[in-house]
């Protein structure tokens, strides 16, 4: 399917590997020139280099840069002053038992979380109503509709989130932008290996056996390949999706157990 997005420009928010790396390859792939992000900057030219060889005839730019800072927005921004498509995404607090959290550290949390992509969006919003398109896609969790206990931060922080751009969306959607959720259940990324082997530990188990456990509790039994996911933020992202705003999409192979 052709998403009629070829020349368009995206930023993609911590998009030097795991689910960020996925949604600007595939955008790649469908003609959109990529504006990557991360902080190891080695890392992202290795991505940049990935990307650049598997589509030739895109603009791949690479700007190394702490996106929670507004000195990084502002470096993204300068990278790419007009975005048709803007990905939030960033890194999520860690687990931590709720009564550990001090004030400085929710309000990171909710600095990383929420502030940031809400900064973003009001940085790109009024660019896209004068060119009469734009998308936006959140990077959120399944955590937002299902609890996990010691995520409690970053479950509040993007729910909060979801909740301010709720509204939003109503209120430019006649412009012909959308803003959209992706909710992720469990993704085979650095971030969940991470989770396993700290587990792991935790639990004198090998990896293979907490891995295994945790698949077996997804319905679909395996856990979803960031190319899954990069493919449903590319397709958000389409012109055939105009008239999808406001929504919470939730990739997760069945794991959030709800008939609605
Ligand atoms: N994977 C899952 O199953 C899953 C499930 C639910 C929610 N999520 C959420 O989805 C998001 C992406 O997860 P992932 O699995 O793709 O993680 P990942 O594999 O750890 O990748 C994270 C990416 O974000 C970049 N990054 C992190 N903090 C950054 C910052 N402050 N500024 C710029 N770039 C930053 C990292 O690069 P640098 O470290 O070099 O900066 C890396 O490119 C996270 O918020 C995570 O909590 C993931």
């Amino acid at each position: 399917m052709d998403l009629g997005i070829r020349g368009k420009n995206a930023i993609i928010c911590a998009s030097s590997r795991g689910l960020g790396k996925a949604c600007a390859l595939s955008l790649a792939i469908n003609g959109v020139n990529v504006v990557l992000n991360g902080r190891d900057e080695k890392v992202l030219n290795n991505t940049k280099n990935e990307i650049l060889d598997a589509t030739p005839n895109v603009k791949v730019n690479a700007v190394a840069c702490d996106v929670s800072t507004q000195e990084g927005r502002n470096m993204l921004m300068e990278a790419c002053p007009s975005p048709d498509i803007l990905v939030n995404n960033n890194g999520g607090p860690p687990f931590r038992d709720f009564r550990e959290l001090d004030r400085d550290s929710i309000i990171e949390g909710v600095d990383m979380n929420m502030i940031t992509p809400i900064e973003l969006v009001k940085s790109v919003i009024d660019g896209m109503i004068e060119k009469n398109f734009g998308r936006i896609v959140n990077i959120t969790s399944v955590s937002v509709k299902r609890p996990v206990v010691g995520l409690d931060l970053s479950s509040g922080a993007r729910a909060g989130l979801t909740a301010f751009l709720a509204g939003v969306s109503r209120s430019i959607a006649d412009k012909n932008i959308t803003i959209n959720n992706i909710l992720p259940g469990f993704f085979d990324t650095d971030r969940l290996r991470q989770g396993v082997t700290s587990m792991a530990k935790m639990n004198s188990e090998s990896e293979n056996v907490v891995a295994d456990r945790m698949a077996n509790s997804i319905p679909s039994k395996r856990f979803g390949t960031p190319h899954e996911f990069g493919e449903t933020c590319a397709y958000l992202c389409s012109v055939q999706a105009g008239y999808i705003t406001g929504q919470n999409i939730l990739l997760d192979g069945g794991l959030f157990d709800s008939s609605f």
